[in-house]
Formats: structure tokens, C-alpha cells, sequence
């Protein structure tokens, strides 16, 4: 059966819109400030003023600004279409939407679940109170949201007499408090929401001030780009046959692209070019498509991609891990624990992750933090958490790309969370030099099935240290032990590669890194066929055995850096091979130790000292070792750490 071709999809017309938060306390001036906007931007329909200053009359009461966004609300109450609160108005400069409103309950699990989002805030003090406790709290609020833009708008100066020294002493007070949390307001406005002081024309009460209205100051905040102009994520969420065609179906979040476009496909990187873009009706054709559209593509090459996959350009892909923090914010009844595996659902990516530390925990009514450590997160609670995920995820700070960005943690089959990640350090553009027209051939055997079929999973143990350290010697004797315990081991070693996988290699810095580079790329194949995998090389500079360690984290490997630290003396005194002798005698140049440096391992998961130890010592720790990471369902290098002895 032919799965149908995408219908021909207009992009998404996002217009220019400034969306805003305004964070205070109710009685701080919120609805009155927001009345305010609305009336001197002539942003409310036509009658609403009057309407409304007559039903005040009616009853006796006067005018307040406040009652034009209670009868906004009320009218938007009434269209229940409207899940977001969202009211709007429009300066000469561009329009704004305010994205909640007072007493929005549902405005924080909106925005921590990304339902909701905001380009600005507006922080709302009262002159008269000074700083209080939630004013403190919105600050946490609003560098837990991500929001970068901030303006403070101090209200009822009025009622302070303008006073030029109350007003300097909140600015100064609360950029203080703001900072630690990197929060750096654009401006300060003192103003009178009531009276139009500073919102849109300047006070003549406040001479003093110099600084834009609130308004002026609204429209010199930056307008983030549009999704069309971020960088690409293309969205796989089908891959099927139609006409001999392989089409690959998805939808476009961010960015465009266009036939003949490189694509990289993540988590697995694998690359091709876009041949040409099927929808329906195939004519006219298209030759691009843009954020917001969905679309089938079909690819130049065969590479393996399949659902869950995102496609982005080569220089601005997503970060690519198994471990990512977030803030979550957690709706289930039953506790979100540590240590648990959840199924995670990120566009359409769909991982087992285990939580694996609670980093912060704050309680989502009050945005305190609890200063407790847990190892659970209750019903309403908001954390910043660590998360491993089983196998490697294409993601994105939410941030920088929302809908990449966050992601639903699922209990008992439904929603249980949602979380927005935070902190993910994005990589150099991939400049690996790598031929077009190499495809992916994928492996029908699962990880899961060799898992099973070894009673163990795949894992490198990677030995470095100098020559004549020991470290072949327990290399070979481990490899034996191993074996004989029905473990799947094989060993690669230094000089035995040197015969052949690296017989075209010196000893000059940049031949030793493609030395390692070569014996970490063959022990990862190894690993991933389901191998423990010894290595025993110098391994003599740290960025090596970094990326050593990375080509085997990137693919799900658990890789162990052990440090055979036996002194320089001692082995030179051992000298087996009779090299420090012919290198002190200058014969061999360039020797590890002698005139070229050794870079030792910063934080081993293993240091053996064969100088102090017996070799059956040391073979104790390393079979401990390669029992553990073989065996435990633990993530490579954590856990580990603090193994050293
Ligand atoms: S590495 O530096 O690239 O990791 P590797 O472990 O493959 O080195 O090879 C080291 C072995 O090569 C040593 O055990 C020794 O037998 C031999 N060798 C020959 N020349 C050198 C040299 N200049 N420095 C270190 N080892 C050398």
C-alpha cells in the first residue's frame, strides 16, 4: 500500500509578533498596567472604553484601567478555543502579545512544557514595597524560563512622591539580587500604570528620569528570528516506498532547505543531498520548503534514516549525547525517581533515559527552591535534572530551537512531565573530510540481541601509559581471565597494530594521533559487536585518548581510561625491549619519556601503580573493573569514576 504524498502545505506566516511576559505580584499593578497598554496603544475595539466606563457609572464606581483586561478576559473566557491567554496590542514599531495573565494558573506548566513561550518580560515592583520575597522569586522565574530580555518596570512611583532616591535604591537593589542569575535588565522605568506616568509619553513628574518610556523601551527589545530563519530541523517522522522512490517524510520546525541541499541526518550523521521535494500535487514542482511545512524528500544516496531522526545542515546541527539537563515539570501522581528509566519523547524520538541526578528543585506554586536533596520529584514540583539516556539523541537547548528542545516524560503510558533543556554545549560544525558518496549500511543484529547472546554488552577498557609501564603485560593477562570467565574479549595492541591496521604510521605527534584514532575507531566496531575490548597503547597525549573516549561514548560504548602509571625510572630500569637504551643513546628519536612528552590521564577511572602493586593486584582491579562495566546497566564513565584506587 502507497502511503500518500504530503499535501502541499503553505509556510507558516508567523507574524511579527514581540510575545511578553509580565511577571508581578497582583496588587503591584498588573491588570492596570496591561489596561494601560492597551488604552494608550488604541489597541482595544472600538466602544470597549465606553462601554465600559459606562457600566462603572452604572455602578457607581470609577474608572480603573484594570477593568478593561478583566472585560477583555472575560469576552476571550467565553471562545473556548483560546487555551493560552493571549492579549494583544500594537505599537507604530511592531505588535506585541502578551502571553499570560494575572492569575493565569496554568501559565508556568504552559511555559516549562512550552506550550507557551516569551521573547521579553516585564518585571512589575511596587515603589512602596521594596524588594519582597516574590519579586525575588520572579527573578528565579525567569531565568528558569530562559527568558533573556528584561525590563523593569517600577510602579507607583506615584504613590512615592517620585522619588528619584526610593527608585534607585530598588534598581540597585535588585539588578544586585538578579545577577546570579545572569539576569541583566535592558532598562529601569519608573511609572504610574494608574496615572500613564512613563508608559507611553515621558512624566513631567520625573525630570530626574532620562531613561525611554516603558513603551520606547519595549520597542527597542529584539525581535528573536523568525523560525524560518533558524537553523534547520527537519523533522523525520515516516520513511516509505512510493514508485521506487524512497521518500523520507517529516515536518520542517525550523529553517528551510532546498534541492541539492546537504543534509545530515542525527543522531547517526549520516549525510546526503536532497534530489528533490514530493508533494501533492507534484506540480507545479518545489524546489524549497520552509519551517512549518510538511514534506517528503527524496535523498541522492541510500542512507540509513528512519523516524525520530532530525535533518539539519551541516554547520548548525543539534548537540548529539545520551546525557542532557533539563527542568522538568512534573504533573503524575506518583514521584518521578532517580535512578529510574523513563521513555522520553522528543519530537519524534522516542529513548529510554535513566533520571540520574536531581540537580535543583524548586516548588512550582512558590518557585522556592528546596534547599533538601531528594531522589524524587513530587506532583507539581519543578527540578533541574540530569538525564542518561540509553542511546544517543539529537537535541537542542530550548532556547535555540524550541520544539528540538523539550521534550514529554512518560509514566504508566501517558504524560507524566515535560521538560525544556538547558546548558547542552553545541559542537564545531563537523569538518570531517568525508566523501559524498559513502552510504550507511544498517546492522540488522540489535545491540539488545548480542547483549543477550554474550550475557554481557560491548565496552573498551583503554590502557595507556609509558613504555614499558606494564602495560601488555596485564593487557594479555586480563584478556585470559576474562576469556575464561565466558566473557567475549579481545585485545588490540600498540606494536601489534603498528603491523599492520597502522603500519604506515611514525611516531611524529600527528602519526600517534591518527594511531589512536584508528585503534579507537576498530575497538568501538569491536564493541559494538558486542566485545570487552582491551587496548594497550602509549596513548601518550590527552586530547587523543579525549577523543578516544568520545568515539566510543558517541555510539553507546562504555569506555574505561586506565592509567598504567609505573614512574619513568622504574621503567626505564625494566627496559625489555631495550629502547630507553638505544633512545638515551639517541637512536631513536622522538621517544615517549625521553624527548616526547607522556600527557597523563587527569581523572582515570583506574590508576594501577605496578611499581607498588603485584601484577596479581593489579589484575584484581582491572577484573573488578571489567566485570563492573561489562556487566552493570550503568552509563559509560559515571559511576566509575571514583573506581581509582
Ligand atoms: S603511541 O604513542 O602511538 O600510542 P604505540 O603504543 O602505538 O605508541 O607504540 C608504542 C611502541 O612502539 C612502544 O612500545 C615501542 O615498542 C615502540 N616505539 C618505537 N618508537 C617509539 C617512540 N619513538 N616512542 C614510543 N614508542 C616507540
Amino acid at each position: 500500500m502507497h502511503a500518500p504524498l504530503p499535501a502541499r502545505t503553505e509556510p507558516q506566516e508567523d507574524a511579527q509578533r514581540l510575545k511578553i511576559v509580565i511577571v508581578g505580584h497582583v496588587d503591584h499593578g498588573k491588570s492596570t498596567l496591561i489596561g494601560r497598554l492597551l488604552f494608550d496603544t488604541h489597541s482595544l475595539p472600538d466602544g470597549k472604553i465606553e462601554q465600559i466606563q459606562k457600566a462603572c457609572a452604572a455602578e457607581g464606581m470609577d474608572f480603573e484601567y484594570a477593568f478593561l483586561l478583566d472585560a477583555l478576559l472575560e469576552e476571550q473566557e467565553q471562545n473556548i478555543t483560546i487555551d493560552t491567554t493571549q492579549i494583544q496590542f500594537r505599537t507604530a514599531a511592531r505588535n506585541y502579545v502578551i502571553v499570560d495573565a494575572p492569575g493565569h494558573k496554568e501559565f508556568l506548566k504552559n511555559m516549562i512544557t512550552g506550550a507557551a513561550s516569551a521573547d521579553a518580560a516585564i518585571v512589575l515592583l511596587d515603589a512602596r514595597e521594596g524588594l519582597q520575597e516574590q519579586t525575588r522569586r520572579h527573578g528565579y522565574l525567569l531565568s528558569l524560563l530562559g527568558v533573556k530580555q528584561v525590563l523593569v518596570a517600577v510602579n507607583k512611583m506615584d504613590l512615592v512622591d517620585f522619588s528619584q532616591e526610593t527608585f534607585n535604591q530598588l534598581e540597585h537593589d535588585y539588578r544586585a539580587f538578579l545577577k546570579p542569575y545572569d539576569i541583566d535588565p535592558l532598562a529601569f522605568v519608573p511609572m504610574s500604570a494608574k496615572h500613564g506616568h512613563n508608559i507611553v509619553k515621558p512624566s513631567d513628574k520625573m525630570p530626574w528620569f532620562s531613561g525611554a518610556t516603558l513603551l520606547t523601551a519595549l520597542d527597542h527589545l529584539q525581535q528573536p528570528p523568525a523560525p524560518i530563519d533558524r537553523p534547520l530541523r527537519f523533522i523525520v517522522q515516516d520513511i516509505y516506498r512510493f514508485d521506487e522512490r524512497r521518500l523520507i517524510a517529516g515536518r520542517i520546525e525550523s529553517g528551510q532547505f532546498k534541492v541539492g541541499d546537504e543534509i545530515v541526518f542525527s543522531p547517526d550523521r549520516k549525510r546526503s543531498k536532497i534530489k528533490s521535494i514530493e508533494t501533492w500535487p507534484a506540480e507545479p514542482r518545489q524546489t524549497e520548503a520552509f519551517a512549518g511545512q510538511s514534506v517528503a524528500i527524496t535523498l541522492e544516496e541510500q542512507i540509513f534514516v528512519e523516524r525520530g531522526h532530525i535533518g539539519s545542515h551541516l554547520d548548525h546541527g543539534p548537540v548529539e549525547g545520551r546525557s542532557f539537563s533539563a527542568r522538568v515539570f512534573w504533573l503524575h501522581d506518583e514521584p518521578l525517581l532517580v535512578g529510574q528509566t523513563y521513555t522520553l519523547k522528543l519530537a519524534t524520538q522516542q529513548v529510554e533515559a535513566r533520571l540520574a541526578k536531581v540537580d535543583r528543585l524548586m516548588d512550582s506554586a512558590t518557585l522556592a527552591p528546596l534547599n533538601e536533596s531528594r531522589s524524587s520529584i513530587g506532583r507539581n514540583e519543578v527540578a533541574e535534572l540530569v538525564w542518561q539516556a540509553r542511546h544517543p539523541l539529537a537535541f537542542d537547548n530550548s532556547d535555540v530551537i524550541q520544539e528540538t528542545g523539550r521534550f514529554i516524560v512518560v509514566q504508566d503510558g501517558r504524560i507524566g512531565g515535560g521538560g525544556v533543556i538547558f546548558g547542552a554545549q553545541y559542537e564545531p560544525a563537523a569538518n570531517a573530510v568525508r566523501s559524498a558518496h559513502i552510504s550507511w549500511t544498517d546492522d540488522p543484529v540489535s545491540r539488545e540481541a548480542r547483549i543477550d547472546h554474550f550475557g554481557h554488552r560491548g565496552a573498551v577498557i583503554w590502557l595507556t601509559g609509558l613504555s614499558g609501564s606494564g602495560k601488555t603485560t596485564l593487557a594479555v593477562a586480563l584478556q585470559s581471565r576474562l576469556f575464561r570467565k565466558g566473557i567475549a574479549v579481545t585485545l588490540l595492541d600498540g606494536d601489534n597494530l603498528r603491523h599492520g591496521l597502522c603500519s604506515d604510521l611514525g611516531f611524529s605527534d600527528a602519526d600517534r594521533s591518527e594511531n589512536i584514532r584508528r585503534a579507537a575507531e576498530a575497538a568501538r566496531l569491536l564493541a559494538e559487536s558486542g566485545l570487552v575490548v582491551i587496548t594497550s597503547l602509549i596513548s601518550p597525549f590527552a586530547k587523543d585518548r579525549q577523543n578516544a573516549a568520545a568515539i566510543s561514548r558517541k555510539a553507546g560504548i562504555p569506555f574505561a581510561e586506565v592509567y598504567v602509571s609505573t614512574p619513568i625510572a622504574v621503567c626505564e630500569e625494566r627496559d625489555p625491549k631495550s629502547l630507553y637504551k638505544k633512545a638515551r643513546a639517541g637512536e631513536i628519536p622522538g621517544f615517549t619519556g625521553i624527548d616526547s612528552p607522556y600527557e597523563p590521564p587527569v581523572n582515570p577511572v583506574l590508576e594501577l601503580r605496578t611499581d607498588l602493586m603485584s601484577k596479581e593486584q593489579s589484575l584484581e582491579h582491572l577484573l573488578r573493573l571489567a566485570e563492573q562495566i561489562a556487566h552493570r546497566d550503568s552509563m559509560p564513565g559515571e559511576e566509575l569514576a571514583g573506581f581509582s584506587i
